[in-house]
């Protein structure tokens, strides 16, 4: 960005403000899962694109799922179980008009479904871009068939004309709210009810400014209120700020909202919301200048509270792309409701010539309230619906329906913050954890096909994993969850995956599953396993904010395995720590090992190099985790490591001289020189993004005593991130090394150096990791 942008200077105070010490961010998922077929069941069609639109139909037990150019009915319970579909292609004239507008025949003069709401004759109502040309259609299942009506209704201003532009809508009451674009250039945005009074958005820069529509939902208000409140619509999106007085683009985020009853104005706002007023959202994360913009919100609400009690869970990502950092805020929807009902506007004043400054209005606001619902204090002045409100009051609107206060989020700060990982859509799910108390478990889909499930303890944040559900990496575009099969969908360009909320047998050992500290999981101890909670009747031993892993029984010592080894030879002996937050350490008869040029302590193993006599002997992977309840040390493997004779065990070990494939050690040595070298690049690169020194963590005392591998900031968050991406060990495919930084993929060709290294009972091994061991030495 602009270096004259800090001038700013609104954005920069309350940032100056949010610079605490005790901010932790870079917060890394305890566990990464890389991709497996297991993880998910999976949903593509051959040809098939962008699967991105989705519809739950518990009542039918259906997934409606809509892509390019289809429909498709699938299993609730299994969505690798294709029910019905139905395509819905452009026509060749539709298309050819299309080109001829100077669109891309095969990528933009196709039907993009985007819309798939229910109504209540129970049928579908759906819309596609339809070749720039949006087109709805009522849809309907039965008996194993999925049809559309060919109603061939006008899309516009409900979906948008181009397939890469963000929209937002919702149906209430069969009543569709949209916010789009409504012309073909893009340039009209609207927040639009279709029925049963169409109206809309003034087309001016104060009410929607370039937007990025996001997300809506619906709040009840008018439930049991004491004003005679009217239920509302919220919109979230972004878009360039018109109150910002400086010399660049700058992107806020918003929350909008309109009253259901409005009905527009009966001179002033003919057709035109009479209750939309907006304010900006702000996500304070540290190290950013520039406002986080807001990429999607999800609703979460207690069916035994009240309304006011409901929360909105965001994600929001930055506007510059010299931070590579997400987060998650959270905002009680009382605190929005109340800057709507009782916070100042802000007014445009001119100043010197042509300019504009919006500052705070602290004139008279007329009566009744400019932007409010219909309530009983304006029934009482003979005020029944919109069409009654006096002109002054929306004149007053129209020119000024953003207010003067900002939104914050619960705590003034975010609830998540991760490096190198673009996140794009959130899901919160409320569970009630073995002790009685709830928790709110955020899954969070990232740009780079992985789904985050995370947890704020009491202001700690903490990571319980990171699972890859698409491989190759696509865009996670849409999430759902059904409470009725307790399973997440989630959608991409590439297909749509269906996973539990919870896969407990993850954890293998009680300790890791206490560790874990995942709200739906716990260790069994009658059965030795670690199991969903509403699975078992039993008592689990389970410890979320503390990570207490003392009452679990002691683990099943692990049995040795048996390794040789050749004079001059490598081996590697993996240990693959369950945690990412744990450190290992290698000992040999009892003594600690350190790193030698002879021996490479791995994230994941040790390698011997140029082996000898005394290499021979007991070897022994512990790995050391910390919690807030104790250090806990696990053993993880161990090795009886002998030198080969000539017909030993039934293992055949042929002297590294005579592989046909096996680098040599002077071939190892030039690829670690390459490596240093890549390394080295990396390093610079990451200070001159900035990436090092990272002053906060997420587990600052537990990071401290982590060995050499979590000492790093950036570079060990990226690299962290690399590993998630890593196929299963057991794969055996070659790693391409050098981090690539979440979004940044550019760097990647320069710094990609793909080999492997031999092991003696695992020829295509791979050794991921040696940059640490350089990094080391070279600190
Ligand atoms: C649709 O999917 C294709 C293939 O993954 C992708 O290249 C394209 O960008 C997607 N289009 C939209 C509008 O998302
Ligand atoms: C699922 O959620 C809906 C509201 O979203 C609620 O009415 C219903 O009772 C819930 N069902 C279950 C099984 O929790
Ligand atoms: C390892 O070797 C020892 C002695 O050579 C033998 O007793 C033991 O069974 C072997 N263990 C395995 C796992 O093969
Ligand atoms: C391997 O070790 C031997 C002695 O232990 C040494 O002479 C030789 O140079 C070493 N080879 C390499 C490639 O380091």
């Amino acid at each position: 960005m602009h270096p004259l942008l800090p001038l700013c200077v609104f954005w920069l105070l309350p940032l100056a403000l949010t610079l605490e010490e005790d901010s932790s961010l870079d917060c890394v998922p305890r566990r990464s899962v890389p991709y497996h077929r297991d993880n998910a069941h999976l949903f593509h069609e051959e040809g098939v694109f962008n699967y991105s639109t989705m519809l739950l139909r518990e009542d039918l037990d259906l997934l409606l799922l809509g892509a390019r150019e289809a429909v498709y009915a699938l299993d609730l319970n299994d969505i690798s179980k294709k029910l019905a579909s139905v395509k819905w292609e452009v026509t060749q004239q539709q298309k050819d008009e299309c080109k001829n507008k100077g669109k891309d025949p095969e990528t933009e003069c196709k039907n993009y479904i985007r819309i798939l709401h229910q109504t209540e004759d129970n049928k579908m109502y759906v819309c596609g871009t339809n070749a720039f040309d949006p087109e709805c259609d009522y849809m309907s299942y039965s008996k194993g068939k999925l049809t559309l009506e060919k109603k061939g209704e006008d899309g516009k201003g409900k979906c948008p004309f181009d397939p890469f532009q963000r929209y937002a809508s919702i149906m209430v009451e069969n009543n569709l709210y949209s916010a789009t674009s409504m012309n073909f250039l893009g340039s009209e945005p609207v927040l639009m009810r279709s029925s049963p009074v169409s109206i809309r958005t003034e087309f001016k820069s104060s009410w929607l400014h370039e937007p990025n529509f996001v997300s809506m939902a619906q709040m009840p208000e008018s439930y049991l209120s004491e004003e005679g409140d009217d239920d509302k619509v919220y919109l979230f999106f972004s878009e360039s700020a018109v109150e910002c007085d400086c010399y660049n683009k700058l992107l806020v985020s918003r929350v909008a909202r309109v009253c259901k009853g409005d009905l527009g104005g009966r001179r002033t706002l003919q057709k035109k919301w009479t209750s939309f007023l907006k304010a900006r959202l702000d996500c304070p994360v540290l190290e950013s200048q520039l406002p986080y913009i807001i990429q999607d919100t999800y609703r979460s609400c207690d069916p035994q509270k009240h309304w006011k009690d409901c929360l909105f869970y965001a994600v929001f990502t930055p506007q510059s792309d010299t931070s590579d950092l997400s987060a998650v805020c959270a905002y009680r929807v009382s605190d929005i409701s109340k800057v709507f009902a009782e916070g100042k506007y802000k007014t445009a004043v001119p100043v010197e010539t042509s300019f504009v400054k919006w500052v705070m209005y602290s004139g008279e606001v007329p009566v009744p309230r400019p932007g409010a619902c219909i309530d009983n204090e304006a029934r009482k002045a003979g005020i029944t619906q919109t069409l009654d409100i006096p002109d002054q009051t929306l004149q007053f609107i129209k020119d000024k329906p953003l207010m003067d206060q900002a939104i914050q989020p619960i705590g003034e700060r975010p609830l998540l913050v991760r490096r190198g990982a673009t996140f794009t859509r959130i899901i919160v799910n409320r569970v009630q954890a073995a002790g009685g108390e709830m928790y709110h478990v955020m899954f969070i889909g990232t740009e780079e096909g992985t789904m985050l499930k995370a947890v704020n303890y009491d202001g700690e944040m903490f990571i319980i994993e990171e699972v890859q559900l698409f491989q190759p990496p696509e865009p996670i575009k849409i999430l759902k969850f059904s409470n009725v099969t307790g399973q997440l969908y989630a959608g991409s360009d590439y297909g749509a995956a269906q996973t539990p909320l919870a896969t407990c047998g993850r954890s293998l050992s009680c300790m890791d599953c206490v560790l874990a500290r995942d709200p739906y999981c716990g260790w069994d101890k009658a059965v030795g396993k670690c199991v969903f909670l509403s699975s078992s009747q039993r008592e689990l031993i389970q410890s979320l904010k503390e990570g207490d892993a003392s009452l679990c029984p002691d683990a099943d010592p692990v049995k040795p395995m048996n390794r040789s080894i050749w004079p001059g030879g490598n081996l590697k002996l993996r240990c693959p720590s369950p945690s990412n937050l744990a450190k290992t350490s290698w000992e040999r008869h009892g003594s600690p090992l350190t790193t030698s040029t002879r021996l490479q302590l791995l994230r994941d193993g040790l390698l011997i190099l140029n082996a000898t006599d005394s290499d021979t002997g007991r070897y022994r992977c512990l790995s050391v985790e910390l919690s807030k309840a104790d250090e806990y040390t696990t053993t993880v493997a161990e090795y009886q490591v002998s030198m080969a004779t000539a017909g030993s065990g039934g293992r055949s070990v042929i002297p590294p001289q005579a592989r046909m494939d096996g680098p040599s050690v002077a071939g190892l040595q030039v690829v670690v020189g390459l490596l240093l070298v890549s390394l080295l690049a990396l390093l610079g690169w990451n200070f001159y993004k900035g990436h090092l020194p990272l002053p906060w963590n997420c587990r600052k005392k537990n990071r401290e005593q982590s060995q050499e591998t979590h000492e790093q900031g950036g570079l060990n968050a990226s690299v962290k991130y690399q590993d998630a991406l890593r196929p299963a060990p057991a794969e055996d495919k070659p790693l391409v090394l050098g981090a690539n930084n979440g979004r940044n993929n550019n760097h990647t060709g320069e710094e990609a150096v793909a080999f492997s290294v031999e092991e003696n009972d695992n020829p295509q091994a791979t050794l991921p990791s040696l940059q640490y061991i350089d990094d080391e030495s070279d600190i």
